[in-house]
């Protein structure tokens, strides 16, 4: 019997226009695409995988935020190869040629009563909707946000409207706390550990999660971080994003990106995440 309802529905009435793009950083892209489909579905801690032209490679990242009336979600792209370069490139009304999702398991609260979120380059831009969405069930939350200057720093005003307060820091000292998130993190642990449970969440380049997760083990705060190993699928089939999390094989796709802190094989990851090196030099030579 015929149905009304479209066989995939996350690749139908496709258009994937981007309708706003604005510049954070000098390599640092905020996107507003149309994708109906995704927005009504998408949760907060969950990915999407873009193709950004015919022929071109599959990047997965993070929603950003999501309307589901407007039908829209946002990305915020840090340039750093090929790709992200050539999707920091298009502009307001040309189309990005795949996006598919919403991927991922959504985040779950573990058990605090407070949430401090902690963010690093493009992390901030994934941290906002975990928070606006915490704020809205209730729960209080922080961020702390890192940046080497003032310039690079993103999304303070937008983390400021959900969250009770919102820590800069920058390694010049040109705003906020002068140094890492970490020595920011763990003045902030102090003060307000004892007041009640709390949970961290941490999302940003690989060193400083795993450095979050040392700071927090040591006031036993449990920690969630988003893990962004090299992914080709996205769907669990090709291994490509396999990490270690309690001595257990987990896919980050599939069972992530959000894991326990203090369960990741950090070293494990750090490896991996090198394994592609010589070939992506070979492809932003290109
Ligand atoms: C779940 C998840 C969410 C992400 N969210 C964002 C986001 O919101 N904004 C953002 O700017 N970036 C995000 N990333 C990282 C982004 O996918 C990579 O920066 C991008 O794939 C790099 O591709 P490239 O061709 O530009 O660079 P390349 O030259 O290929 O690689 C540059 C760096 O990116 C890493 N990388 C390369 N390919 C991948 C891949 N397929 N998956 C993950 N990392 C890769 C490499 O290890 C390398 O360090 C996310 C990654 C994951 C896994
Ligand atoms: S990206 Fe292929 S298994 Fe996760």
């Amino acid at each position: 019997m015929a149905s009304a309802e479209p066989a995939h529905p996350i690749h139908e009435g496709r258009s994937f226009k981007i309708l706003k793009k604005e510049r954070l950083t000098p390599a640092t892209h905020r996107f507003l695409i149309e994708a109906p489909w995704v927005a009504q579905a998408a949760k907060p801690g969950q990915f999407v995988i873009v193709r950004v032209r015919e022929g071109g490679e599959r990047i997965p990242v993070t929603i950003a935020d999501f309307d589901a009336p407007q039908g829209t979600v946002t990305v915020v792209v840090q340039e750093v190869g090929r790709t992200s370069k050539l999707f920091g490139a298009l502009q307001e009304g040309q189309e990005v040629l795949d996006l598919v999702g919403p991927l991922g398991e959504p985040f779950r609260l573990m058990r605090g009563k407070r949430v401090i979120g902690v963010g690093g380059g493009f992390g901030a831009a994934a941290l906002y909707p975990l928070l606006r969405g915490l704020r809205q069930a209730g729960v209080p939350t922080e961020a702390i946000i890192g940046a080497r200057n003032k310039e690079l720093l993103i999304l303070r005003d937008e983390l400021s409207s959900v969250c009770e307060l919102v820590m800069p820091c920058t390694d010049d000292g040109s705003v906020g706390f002068k140094g890492f998130v970490t020595d920011c993190l763990k003045q902030r642990l102090q003060v307000v550990q004892p007041l009640g449970e709390i949970e961290v969440v941490a999302v940003g380049p690989m060193p400083m999660m795993r450095a979050v997760a040392a700071v927090t083990a040591e006031f036993h705060v449990p920690t969630q971080v988003s893990l962004d190993p090299i992914m080709v699928d996205g769907t669990g089939m090709c291994g490509g994003c396999r990490v270690t999390v309690g001595g257990a094989s987990k896919f980050a796709c599939v069972d992530g990106p959000m894991f326990d802190a203090h369960q990741v094989d950090f070293d494990e990851c750090v490896r991996r995440s090198k394994m592609y090196r010589s070939e992506e030099q070979l492809s932003n030579a290109a």
